[in-house]
């Protein structure tokens, strides 16, 4: 995959995310060096939207130039690379005939020449991806139910997004680990953050702004220091809490109160839900904010 200096800028340009150039621009060099990349980080700082418009950008601004899958806890092989249809051990030799077997997400890219997203792969249980090794490490697919072997095409793109240590989640083999490169995708500064709910709600009260900047950056340090939280907000948190406040003070509730109640919800989200000391941490620091304002 040739990726010419001017493709450098046009993706990053026209990305929806800001403050993730760095991480663009290492995802877009081992791409074009033909290696897979996993986005890793907390949720909701970007990763997904960060690779599907990679992907659609390679593919001629086209979404339906590759595939994607999100990976689930009971995910297996027949999802990932395919099996024989339950149906083909039905009694009606007509139907059994007609679904033999089928090709699983990797099987079907692999075969229309089309790019992947492997979306929360860590959701998934190793086992499900046994397949890729091979794929990942000799460019071949075997499809033992079909026995025939796929090539990878020239120049096939993979990348995947994952949450390590998120509960919920599955650890990564070694083996599997190794054939990805892991590139990380964290919070943003609060100057970025400024930029971006400054487009997104541009009559939000800058008293506001800078309170709902200040939860945030608090509850990362928060989670940084001890991990007594289990992540902290997300730019997607951060959002959410600006367009609610700007709503919410246009029907004429004030400032202070409308940040509080955001911050409760969002507070929610990322504190411990079964933990009170989790919730009551967030929860004191939102006070705490919003009576300095
Ligand atoms: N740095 C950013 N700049 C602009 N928008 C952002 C940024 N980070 C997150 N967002 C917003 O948050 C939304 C959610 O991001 P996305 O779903 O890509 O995150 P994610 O890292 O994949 O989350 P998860 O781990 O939960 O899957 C985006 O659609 C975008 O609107
Ligand atoms: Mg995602």
């Amino acid at each position: 995959m040739k990726l010419t200096t001017e493709d450098y800028i046009r993706i990053l340009e026209t990305c929806e995310i800001k403050g993730h150039d760095e991480a663009i621009l290492r995802i877009l060099r081992y791409v074009e060096l033909g290696y897979p990349v996993m986005l890793y980080g907390p949720p909701g700082n970007g990763k997904t939207t960060i690779a599907e418009h990679i992907l659609s950008y390679i593919g001629g601004e086209d979404e339906s130039s590759f595939l994607k899958i999100e990976a689930t806890e009971g995910m297996s092989e027949y999802q990932v690379i395919g099996g024989f249809h339950p149906l083909a051990m039905s009694g009606n030799a007509e139907l059994a005939q007609k679904f033999m077997y089928k090709d699983g997400i990797v099987a079907r890219a692999i075969e229309s020449g089309k790019n992947l997203l492997i979306d929360e792969f860590t959701r998934a249980p190793s086992s499900a991806y046994s397949g890729l090794f091979l794929l990942l490490s000799r460019d071949t697919l075997p499809l033992e139910y079909k026995e025939t072997v796929l090539k990878k095409p020239e120049g096939w793109v993979l990348i995947s997004t994952a949450n390590f240590g998120d509960e919920g989640t599955f650890k990564l083999s070694n083996a599997l680990k190794r054939r990805f490169v892991p590139i990380n995708v964290g919070y943003v500064s609060s100057a970025t953050e400024k930029t971006v709910i400054s487009n997104i709600t541009p009559d939000l009260d800058p008293e506001v702004e800078n309170a709902i900047i200040l939860f945030a950056s608090e509850t990362r340090t928060l989670w940084r220091k001890d991990r007594s939280i289990p992540q902290g907000l997300s730019t997607d948190g951060v959002i959410k809490m600006a367009r609610y406040c700007e709503l919410a003070m246009s029907q004429g509730f004030d400032g202070k109160s409308v940040f509080v109640d955001a911050a409760f919800h969002q507070g929610t989200i990322i504190a411990d839900e079964t933990d009170p000391h989790s919730i009551q941490l967030v929860q004191e620091l939102a006070l705490k904010i919003a009576e300095d304002m």
